[in-house]
């Protein structure tokens, strides 16, 4: 019977067929040790000279790395394993040898890995990355279905920025020029008229000039919005929801966080509230380690990561002024030049996680806002029609999924907590 590596522990004693690849094998004496891989886990099958078919010993004397097999044999308990179980092999087949693996098991270096990509993906801790990736986006989800939320997909093709225009894809749309998404939050901001509180999740782009260990040119983003509601209580919804995914995944991945050696300690402490401090705040924290920043200027890598290593749990940072923030700011009505925005910052250096806060919502202003940031008031007609047509104060937030798997996962570059990066000087593979 087939059976996943992951499950082998319900087939103690009985004969199973696992189909995967060869990770790595060892022998000692008249025994062979073959570790077979299948994407689910690692299990080691002994193979003993004089118990097994002649055949099947020569077959496990010449089988290679990453060549695919399928392999029959018992299930047996084993402290010494990894694992715990191992099988004892009847039986394997070899279904395609694989030559010359080019990543063999000794470190390599990133230059050399990133082309390889492709295959590096099957490494075990490249794998661990991956699992984690899955359960944060499950928990995301869940954590916001779970409250009622409906996905509402929003669109990839667009035909106006959100985030700046200095950073948009430029495709070309049957003549006409179109951009990549930056972010879902307009549409967002429109169905939220429909359906009271939703969320979109996908692909976003940014043409990044910059080549920081944060940034990547297409990277997914989450980002939930949601019909009156404030700038607390939009800071309370993302609270919730990190605090709930740390929590699934220290429950649900702690083999992986083990793999990629997470002090999880340093997540398991964390618990609400995080600290909220407005910008002038944060300035004056950053100030301290770096003389030469001035209030009113936008936070680059370097006072991120200052805020970011000065607390041990995400602190949101609220009130940035106006004028470094995006045009659908809704301003502070006590201080015009602050913006009801907020940034979620995450400890360990990783640096922003969450941009959100409350959205402008009066036409007249909105249409100002639109006027000043010398963007072209056609294409963003619509946006301003949600202004005429029942508007409400409203918030939300995007979350960079790779930039919190980055630090759940506790690796420096976020080029490994995706399968397929695509940074400035890389689109292959
Ligand atoms: O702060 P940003 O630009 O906010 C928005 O796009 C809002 N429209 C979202 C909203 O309110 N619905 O991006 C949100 C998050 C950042 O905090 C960061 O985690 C991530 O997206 N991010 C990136 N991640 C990787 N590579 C990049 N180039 C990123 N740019 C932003
Ligand atoms: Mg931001």
């Amino acid at each position: 019977m087939h059976v996943y590596i992951e499950d082998i522990g319900k087939y103690e004693g009985r004969e199973v067929t696992v189909k995967g690849w060869l990770y790595n094998k060892r022998s000692s004496g008249k025994i062979r040790f073959i570790l077979i891989r299948d994407g689910t886990g690692i299990i080691q099958s002994v193979i003993a000279e004089g118990d097994v078919d002649d055949s099947v010993f020569e077959v496990a004397d010449r089988i290679t790395q990453e060549s695919s097999v399928i392999l029959n044999g018992t299930v047996r308990k084993d402290e010494r394993a990894p694992g715990g179980y191992e099988i004892v092999a009847e039986s394997i087949e070899i279904v395609q040898a694989a030559q010359d693996y080019p990543i063999t098991p000794k470190e390599h270096s990133i230059e050399y890995l990133l082309p390889l990509r492709h295959l590096w993906l099957r490494s075990k801790k490249q794998n661990s990355i991956m699992h984690i990736r899955h359960e944060l986006i499950k928990a995301c989800r869940d954590f916001l279905d779970g409250r009622g939320f409906i996905n509402a997909d929003t669109p990839i093709l667009t035909p106006a920025s959100v985030e700046g225009t200095t950073t948009l894809f430029p495709v070309d749309y049957y003549g006409d020029k179109v951009y990549l998404a930056q972010s879902g939050q307009l549409y967002n901001e429109a169905t939220i008229g429909a359906l009271g509180k939703v969320y979109c999740f996908g692909p976003t782009f940014r043409a990044e000039k910059s080549k920081t260990r944060r940034h990547l040119t297409e990277f997914w983003m989450l980002e939930p919005e949601v019909a009156f509601l404030d700038l607390d209580g939009v800071m309370k919804l993302a609270e919730e929801m990190i605090l709930y995914v740390i929590g699934q995944i220290l429950e649900k991945r702690g083999n992986d966080l083990k793999t990629l050696e997470r002090d999880t300690a340093k997540l398991t402490r964390i618990k609400k509230p995080f600290p909220r401090i407005t910008y002038r705040e944060a300035v004056d924290i950053i100030k301290k380690k770096d003389k030469k920043f001035e209030y009113g200027e936008d936070f680059g890598a370097p006072h991120e990561t200052i805020i970011s290593e000065s607390f041990d749990k995400p602190v949101f940072i609220h009130h940035y002024p106006a004028g470094i923030k995006a045009f659908y700011m809704k301003r502070d009505p006590k201080d015009e030049s602050l913006s009801l925005s907020v940034d979620m910052i995450g400890p360990e250096g990783i640096g922003e996680l969450i941009g959100g806060g409350q959205r402008e919502d009066d036409y007249d202003i909105l249409l100002e806002r639109v006027r000043e940031n010398k963007l072209p008031e056609g294409a963003y007609q619509w946006y301003l029609d949600l202004r005429k047509y029942g508007t409400c104060p409203h918030s939300g937030f995007g979350l960079g999924i790779e930039r919190a798997i980055a630090w759940i996962c506790g690796i420096k570059h976020v080029r490994e907590t995706i399968p397929f990066p695509r940074m400035l000087e890389r689109v292959y593979p």
